[in-house]
């Protein structure tokens, strides 16, 4: 079957530009929110290993499929994984694990938002000088003053769909190559000087360093092991056709491992320099490490408050982790928006508005699990950490497993091969045996043991 040689939607302008914009949903939230908060909640160094190594040899190849799958459907997660089937005479039904990706995307989106309105909220508390020479428990009380109150959660959750809708509106390549290129390097260079200051907490940094990096394995739980993977998903924004519909907008001749790995770098770096920044914060200041989701905004206004230009610094780091966190809000619907422009020949205007809309009705129910609704629960836990525990536990680690399984297994070597640069003759090798056995195997083997089945 002979398909455009470039998706309808346009091609990226470089592969820069597929590197930023991978890089800019990759590198949100995940990183500098939730990967601290999880790592404190998990006991530290062992759930860090465990992260990391499930990096290397399930997300990096996944990541690598995925931008292959993308490259070679030119279409949306759901009609390339119908016609990549087709072309193996294998079963259309393949198309309903785009149909997961759709759904998860749209499910992190309704809370991803109202942690980022709280990111959002965060950047007019810090640039009006509201954390000068603030106490932990200032602190703490500032968090807690913004979270219970469910009118000021709803408008900044709000402000921030509505951003998100607009770049989607426009199409992803216009503004958001731009943003990306000069907003990314100033997070890092932000992060870079908080690590700085934590730095000088002497002892306490070294404490940090400990925590993060030495592996007690008695600390970690089958649960933990499982959050460590699904994190690995999550903040690399695999297993739901995010990756695979920037993909779809690349180039044939871009060199689809340097880019992944390019990538993958890059979060990481911010991630362990979120944690490094952190940490020392939190052993200095007596803090609990698992605080949890309050974490970053219970520790840093407290370094913010007390260094030279805390004020502006303070302010930008908190505007830069909106643009962060906007950039990979995008990836999270364009799959869902680029399914209705192709299949329901819908404008893309329109379509962003209709996901835009039900993913803000559906974040009303994270917004009111910080205050009014902190006791409805179910399985025991609120309706946020149900739908964060369903989504990255669970079905990003799915949809990644069945995408493995796909681009090694339904997917002909022939084709698959075709698509990687024939120079990497051996990485290609490699890359195969991890997405056939390595990935697939050990996605299994942590969902058996988080359920108790081994
Ligand atoms: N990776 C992003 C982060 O770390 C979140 C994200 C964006 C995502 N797109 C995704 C997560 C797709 C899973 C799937 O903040």
């Amino acid at each position: 079957m002979s398909r455009p040689a470039q998706s309808i939607h346009g091609q990226w302008s470089s592969r820069w530009a597929f590197i930023l914009a991978a890089t800019g949903s990759a590198v949100g939230l995940g990183n500098i929110w939730k990967f601290p908060y999880i790592t404190g909640e998990n006991g530290g160094g062992a759930f860090v290993l465990v992260y990391l190594i499930c990096l290397a040899a399930i997300g990096l190849p996944i990541m690598m499929a995925e931008i292959m799958l993308g490259r070679r459907g030119r279409q949306n997660p759901v009609n390339t994984l119908h016609s990549l089937a087709l072309d193996e005479n294998r079963h259309p039904n393949w198309k309903y694990l785009g149909w997961i990706g759709v759904l998860a995307g749209f499910l992190i989106l309704s809370y991803y938002s109202v942690i980022a309105g709280q990111a959002l909220a965060y950047v007019f508390r810090a640039f009006s000088g509201v954390f000068e020479g603030v106490t932990p428990d200032g602190a703490r009380s500032i968090y807690n003053a913004l979270i219970s109150d469910p009118e000021r959660l709803l408008a900044w959750h709000t402000i921030f769909i509505i951003i998100t809708m607009i770049v989607v509106a426009r199409g992803v390549q216009g503004g958001l190559e731009k943003t990306v290129k000069f907003l990314m390097p100033a997070l890092f260079a932000i992060l870079l000087l908080l690590v700085g200051y934590s730095a000088n907490t002497g002892v306490y940094f070294d404490q940090a360093v400990g925590f993060l990096f030495q592996a007690d394995f008695s600390q970690l739980s089958s649960t933990a092991v499982l959050t460590a993977m699904g994190h690995a998903f999550f903040t690399l924004s695999l297993g739901m056709g995010a990756i695979m519909v920037y993909g779809s907008y690349l180039s044939k001749k871009t060199s689809i491992l340097k880019v992944a790995i390019a990538i993958s770098i890059a979060d990481t770096g911010v991630a362990l320099l979120a944690g490094l920044a952190i940490f020392p914060l939190v052993f200095a200041n007596d803090l609990s490490v698992g605080a949890g989701p309050g974490l970053i905004f219970e520790t840093l206004p407290i370094a913010f408050g007390h260094m030279t230009g805390g004020t502006f610094f303070g302010g930008m780091f908190f505007l830069l982790l909106v643009f962060a966190a906007w950039s990979s809000a995008i990836s999270l619907i364009e799959p869902t928006v680029a399914w209705l422009v192709e299949n329901r020949n819908v404008s893309r205007r329109r379509a962003s508005v209709m996901v835009g809309f039900a993913a803000w009705s559906l974040g009303l129910l994270t917004v009111f699990s910080f205050n009014i609704g902190s006791t409805w629960t179910l399985f025991g836990k609120t309706m946020f950490d149900l739908l964060d525990y369903l989504t990255a536990n669970i079905m990003l680690p799915l949809g990644g497993l069945f995408i493995a399984i796909f681009a090694g297994w339904i997917m002909s070597q022939n084709t698959s091969n075709e698509e990687f640069d024939i120079r990497y003759n051996f990485v290609y090798q490699i890359w195969r045996v991890l997405i056939r056995f390595v990935a697939p195997a050990a996605i299994m083997i942590v969902f058996l043991n988080a359920t108790g089945l081994i």
